[in-house]
């Protein structure tokens, strides 16, 4: 018998983009763990995503890897249409893959600007984009009574929190937010719902030049009220909930796992 029958999202299949490291294999396996099947992007780290793919495996659910860069349209669509052939109808996407490349903005060259964009919001609105057709194309009701599609972006803290040194990635962050909220208003009435999960500090290799330095890591955790750099369990283990028909109740939300770090923990010493 499949390991997969009545869970969470047993008979339901996710995308996740960006799916060879960090937080993307971490939601991958937890929506595996859900029962869903799964596809998983990756751009450029290849065994990054065979391993995501045999834990996912492990678990005794299905999955394909998919090669593609989310800031194409044409790769985006054949992210989509790889999922359809491998496995039918999709309900659910998780828009996780980013890049970070900081730079002052006096010496910020438009080639780094435009990198972190293109991939970071053009990414998000093309696959978010292209969800929202599938859904729709997949359910042709006007108004079906339940959910046909979710869309998850993850976002950042750095969608609120502004960062200096880093205006392209926080514009880029900041911008997901009301994509997201404006996606959500125009989706709900045909079922279709959109949120975003804003990390705080997870261990990942995006920001490892913070955490794997003692030193680096004792400033980062003054931010944390939590007082503990997040897992990227910690994100996988909400977006198969928000996925889930336990959060059906919710759209146009933004859930900050951030320990804390949105509380302004330096004004507690005032
Ligand atoms: P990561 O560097 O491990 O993951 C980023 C993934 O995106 C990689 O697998 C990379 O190959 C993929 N990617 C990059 N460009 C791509 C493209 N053009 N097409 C397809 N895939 C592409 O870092 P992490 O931390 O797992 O980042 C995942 C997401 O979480 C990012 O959107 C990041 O901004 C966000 N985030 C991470 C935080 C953290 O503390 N780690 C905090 C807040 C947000």
């Amino acid at each position: 018998m499949n390991k997969t029958n009545q869970l969470p999202l047993s008979g339901q299949t996710s995308i996740v983009t960006g799916a060879s490291s960090g937080l993307g294999q971490a939601i991958a396996i937890s929506l595996g763990k859900a029962g869903s099947n799964v596809c998983v992007n990756f751009h450029g780290n290849e065994d990054g995503a065979k391993e995501t793919q045999a834990r996912i495996e492990e678990i005794g659910a299905k999955c394909i890897i998919v090669k593609g860069d989310v800031g194409k349209p044409k790769d985006v669509a054949k992210i989509f249409e790889k999922t359809t052939g491998a496995f039918g109808d999709i309900h659910i996407l998780v828009n996780n893959a980013g890049i970070q490349e900081d730079k002052p903005l006096v010496d910020m060259s438009y080639e780094e600007w435009d990198k972190v964009i293109q991939t970071n919001l053009y990414g998000s609105f093309l696959s978010a984009q292209t969800a929202a057709k599938t859904f729709l194309s997949q359910n042709t009701e006007k108004s079906p009574d339940k959910c046909i599609g979710k869309i998850i972006f993850i976002s950042s803290v750095h969608d609120i929190i502004p960062w200096g040194g880093r205006v392209n990635y926080s514009a880029s962050k900041g911008g997901i937010k009301n994509l997201m909220k404006s996606m959500a208003q125009e989706l709900a009435p045909q079922k279709i719902r959109v949120n975003s999960i804003s990390p705080g500090a997870i261990k990942t290799p995006i920001n490892e030049d913070q955490w794997k330095d003692e030193a680096n890591l004792k400033v980062l955790l003054k931010k944390i009220p939590y007082a503990r750099i997040g897992e990227p369990e910690d994100i996988g283990k909400v977006a198969a909930w928000l996925a889930s028909e336990e959060a059906d109740y919710i759209t146009g939300t933004t859930i900050y796992v951030d320990g804390g770090m949105t509380l302004y923990p330096s004004f507690a010493e005032d």
